[in-house]
């Protein structure tokens, strides 16, 4: 994403500058020892346009992590840069690391296509490729060039998203005649087909009905065991459901990050309380 060599070179400079040492750094924002995911002094734009200022926070494993914030505020641009996918938009570019576990996933010798495999992602709308449910989920094994029985993986991933039963008797089926719930759980088995450490979810929920949203934040649940997910939401009751800890963000800018209960029950900034209060966003 950097927009030339040296771009990339001022990127590994600053790696080299020790986590949390910038003076702009805001309050409220807790720190995790050990973090799978930490950003430094991470910036984004658009062109010209500053779009993630200065966010500096860490990401524990094994755990729930919800961003929140009003539309516009950046979540989805900063999610996307957990796993270089805004590398696909021509003028997007970045300042400061992304360390996933202690690695600058913007040095230059790292391959997004890795990175991808490592930190998976599911979007707001499913977006099953149209193919059968079967090879939808052995795609990234195929593009990965993966040498072990592929049916096994198949399964084992679809029964990791709670989808098998539903599907086991229509594998060679196309995946675009399933519900939208199942859709997206299938999009959920084809990022766990790869065995990645992360999963990035932004709003992964927003199109479902209450029913299928209620499978998808159990199916959380219970991946959160063997995977680390960071999740976008504008619902907040859901994030109060699901998330271990929420990171409220406004305006491009990190304002609290916390313990959910603490996010939702007792914040310290006002404009966090004002969010959650729904007075603004
Ligand atoms: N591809 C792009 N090109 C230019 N500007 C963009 C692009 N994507 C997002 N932006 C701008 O960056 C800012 C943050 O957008 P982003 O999509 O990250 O917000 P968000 O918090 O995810 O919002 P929402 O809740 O509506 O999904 C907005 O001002 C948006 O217009
Ligand atoms: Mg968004």
């Amino acid at each position: 994403m950097s927009q030339t060599d040296s771009a990339a070179e001022t990127t590994m400079d600053r790696f080299q500058v020790p986590a949390f040492s910038d003076s702009r750094e805001p309050r409220h924002i807790m720190v995790h020892a050990d973090p799978v995911i930490a950003t430094q002094d991470l910036s984004i734009y658009y062109g010209s346009a500053k779009t993630i200022h200065n966010i500096s926070m860490t990401v524990p494993r094994k755990k729930i992590t919800a961003l929140i914030g009003p539309s516009g505020s950046g979540k989805s641009t900063l999610i996307r840069a957990f796993n270089r996918m805004n590398d696909v938009i021509p003028i997007a570019w970045c300042e400061g690391a992304v360390l996933f576990n202690g690695e600058n996933l913007y040095a230059p010798e790292v391959d997004p296509v890795e990175v991808r495999r490592r930190i998976g992602m599911v979007f707001q709308k499913p977006n099953p490729f149209p193919k059968s449910v079967y090879e939808n989920v052995a795609f990234g094994l195929r593009v990965n060039r993966y040498v072990g029985t592929l049916g096994e993986r198949v399964e084992g991933a679809l029964r990791r998203a709670a989808l098998w039963d539903e599907v086991k008797d229509r594998l060679k089926d196309s995946a675009l005649g399933l519900s939208g719930g199942q859709q997206q759980r299938l999009c959920i088995a084809r990022a766990l087909a790869v065995e990645p450490d992360v999963i990035l979810m932004d709003e992964p929920a927003s199109a479902l009905d209450p029913i299928a949203t209620g499978r998808i934040e159990e199916l959380m649940h219970e991946l959160k065991e063997n995977y680390t997910i960071i999740i976008v939401t504008h619902n907040m009751q859901q994030a109060a459901r699901v998330a271990d800890y929420t990171a409220f963000m406004n305006l491009g800018q990190l304002i609290e990050y916390a313990a959910t209960d603490k996010i939702f029950t007792n914040p310290d900034d006002e404009r966090t309380e004002a969010y959650i209060t729904g007075r603004f966003g």
